[in-house]
């Protein structure tokens, strides 16, 4: 088969966010798909950026007291931190903010007014007068007009699940500012995306565009129906691209994102020489020029990537994908991420506390072309490990390897029952299954070669036969089968253990470059030193960094991984005081307050306990989030400046009255505020 050129792409993160073990399932599967086509010879390309526009930013950076710029410069550097500690290596990582993109954004869009699809409609949201923005449904809450349950959001009923306009929401309040929104119109730009049915009717259900239960469902649900004019501009105050022919008005960040796989691709191109029309070609011939096009994706995210995007590309002229790949979201322990119960965890504080490989390995012996979610049970998670990382592959070369140093593999490669052929036999069947997105079932048969070469192991003794110098030709023999059993497994899984697969390299001096590798046997090298190649997990590894993601939300768990919590418009994690009037300053009541007692939270690995005296009688019990920054006795006999108002706070650990006031921007710069000496405990501060 000559080889593919193949142009990969996983969905774009938000600037407005933290990587998290949810997100890695999909870009540790990318990253897998893309080295297993790279392995067997193909030419294969994969791009992503951050995306960076919308209101979730814009909030975000107001909240910051900073510019947009600033926040998306310091996300991309932290995304790109924690892409790379995961071995999750880009051809070309972009921003959806760069000058590429908004000239493409406005070629597709010129197409798409040429085409008669944009119409105009006016469109009536609450503004937030105090945030000066229109609130996007997620940024409201308020009463259900259908069942009438309190604090919920403008968009939809958690409770009774109706759908509604914010509009229609009762007793609605902004949750940037707190205050009541009121209702005001603005003119929109809609893309008329029905006069396109017929052409999406047809790419979804024809030509393996999909999985099948994607194309079942789209023809069930949007296809069956008209299909509604899709909203794709927002009104000012915006950040994204101001739209060109309609001043004041921006881009929806839906209509650049995708565009942005486009623009990185291009500003890839242009860095490594490469014809950009070679790889995503527009035109009438489109469909028969160019790479293959991949799109690796969520489900929640689905109905961008196969409707409106394929309509997008349709008629600007440009290639369409050949597949989209849509898996399942994360739970952790058959839940869905929560940051109460520490199972919340970023990327960066997994990596403080564990080995990438087992997330790599362990999310491929999940990953199924299939929708559903995966589960990341914390327990097998540090079995499957062990045992098959530890205790099957590099078990097969920590128990052999050291008895070949002196004499290097054998000259010829002995008779071991047909276990290397067999293996290599299995070669196209585990290619079958990575290519198809089922790396579960490369990872059964990978496992169940390994099991036999484990067995082979165990019944020739290797430990046995060196006790014995009669028997050092039979001995080598034995290792150089082992050796070349665990080799054979270090390429099949080498897309999935990229680090593995160099230390196997590097054992005879012989770096893994090819699928095809695992059809012949080494002899007659030598063999270096056997060097540790990973160790087992430590459950009190997980326990810790379970700890370390555990945050006290007694203000309810920030939904993750699930739409549209994630989505460019999730809610703001803490509301926006755009503006403080000395009205407002006057009702926070602070007060001088001297510690008492102190005391560690065992349980919290951020809180220390602190009772303060406010004077006379007036006692508070108060959770401090100062836990490894401050010893509990160093702050016995301290004043402090308390927040006396506060209304109490059940927290896991009790009932917090009051919060003690501090600089810094949190972690271990923290600086608790003390007044100057001479201030008396229960005096209010002006
Ligand atoms: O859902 C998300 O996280 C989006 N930021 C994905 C965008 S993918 C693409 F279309 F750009
Ligand atoms: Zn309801």
């Amino acid at each position: 088969m000559p080889p593919r050129k193949i142009l990969v792409t996983a969905a774009l993160p938000y600037a407005n966010g933290h990587i998290h073990i949810g997100h890695l399932v999909e870009y540790i599967q990318t990253d897998i798909w893309v080295r297993f086509q790279r392995l067997r010879g193909h030419e294969c390309v994969f791009v992503c950026a951050d995306d960076t526009h919308g209101t979730a930013v814009m909030i975000r950076a107001r909240q910051e007291h900073r510019g947009e710029a600033a926040l998306i410069a310091d996300m991309r550097e932290a995304h790109l931190r924690d892409f790379a500690g995961f071995d999750i290596e880009f051809d070309n990582y972009s921003s959806t903010n760069s000058d590429e993109n908004r000239v493409l954004c406005g070629e597709i869009w010129a197409s798409l007014r040429a085409a008669g699809l944009i119409v105009e409609q006016e469109v009536t949201q609450l503004f937030d007068v105090q945030a000066g923005t229109f609130l996007a449904d997620r940024f409201v809450k308020g009463t259900c007009p259908r069942c009438g349950a309190p604090d919920q959001y403008g968009d939809n009923c958690e409770k009774c699940n109706a759908t509604y306009s914010p509009a229609e929401l009762q007793d609605p309040v902004s949750t940037l500012t707190g205050s009541k929104p009121e209702l005001r119109s603005a003119s929109h730009l809609f893309v008329r995306i029905e006069s396109l049915h017929a052409f999406l009717t047809e790419w979804t259900q024809t030509g393996g565009h999909l999985q099948t239960e994607v194309a079942n469902s789209l023809k069930g649900h949007f296809l069956g129906e008209p299909l509604r004019d899709w909203d794709i501009s927002r009104p000012a105050p915006y950040f994204g691209f101001e739209i060109p022919d309609s001043p004041g008005n921006y881009w929806y960040v839906w209509f650049d994102a995708p565009i942005g796989y486009i623009a990185s691709l291009k500003e890839w191109c242009s860095r490594t020489g490469q014809t950009f029309d070679d790889w995503w070609p527009r035109g009438d011939d489109a469909a028969v020029r160019g790479a293959e096009i991949h799109h690796f994706i969520g489900k929640d995210i689905t109905y961008f990537h196969t409707l409106f995007w394929p309509a997008m590309l349709h008629s600007a002229g440009f290639k369409l994908p050949d597949r989209v790949h849509i898996h399942g979201f994360l739970t952790v322990g058959g839940e869905k991420m929560s940051k109460s119960k520490g199972t919340f965890v970023r990327a960066a504080t997994y990596l403080e506390h564990l080995d990438a490989t087992y997330l790599r390995y362990y999310y491929a012996s999940k990953l199924t072309p299939k929708l559903d979610d995966i589960d990341l049970n914390l327990e097998e998670f540090v079995n499957k490990v062990n045992s098959d990382l530890v205790g099957k592959l590099v078990n097969l070369a920590s128990r052999t390897a050291r008895f070949i140093e002196q004499t290097g593999l054998s000259a010829t490669y002995p008779d071991d029952g047909g276990l290397f052929a067999n293996s290599a036999g299995e070669s196209e069947n585990i290619a079958a299954a990575f290519d198809a997105g089922d790396f579960n079932g490369a990872m059964r048969i990978i496992m169940g070669l390994a099991d036999r070469a484990n067995k082979y192991v165990d019944e020739q003794a290797p430990w046995n036969l060196k006790k014995d110098a009669a028997r050092a030709a039979e001995l080598q023999n034995v290792c150089t089968v082992a050796l070349n059993l665990f080799r054979q497994l270090a390429v099949y899984l080498a897309p999935v253990l990229p680090r593995l697969a160099s230390q196997a390299g590097d054992l005879f001096n012989r770096p893994i470059r090819r699928w095809s590798e695992v059809e012949e046997p080494l002899t007659g090298l030598p063999v270096r030193p056997f060097r540790h190649m990973l160790t087992r997990v430590e459950p009190a590894r997980v326990q810790a960094m379970i700890s370390a993601s555990t945050e006290d939300t007694s203000l309810g768990d920030t939904p993750t991984n699930a739409p549209p919590a994630d989505g460019p418009e999730a809610l703001a994690a803490e509301p926006l005081v755009a503006t403080c009037t000395i009205d407002d300053f006057v009702k926070v009541d602070l007060r001088v307050a001297r510690v008492v007692a102190a005391e560690d939270v065992p349980d919290s690995n951020k809180l220390l306990r602190l009772t303060l005296s406010l004077g006379g009688d007036d006692r508070r019990q108060v959770f401090a989030g100062i836990k490894g920054v401050y010893r509990p006795d160093d702050l016995r006999g301290r004043l402090v400046i308390c927040c006396a108002n506060l209304a109490p706070r059940k927290m896991k650990f009790g009932v917090s009255e009051g919060m003690v006031l501090a600089a810094g921007a949190g972690g271990k710069e923290i600086y608790v505020l003390a007044p100057d000496s001479g201030a008396k405990p229960g005096q209010r501060v002006h």
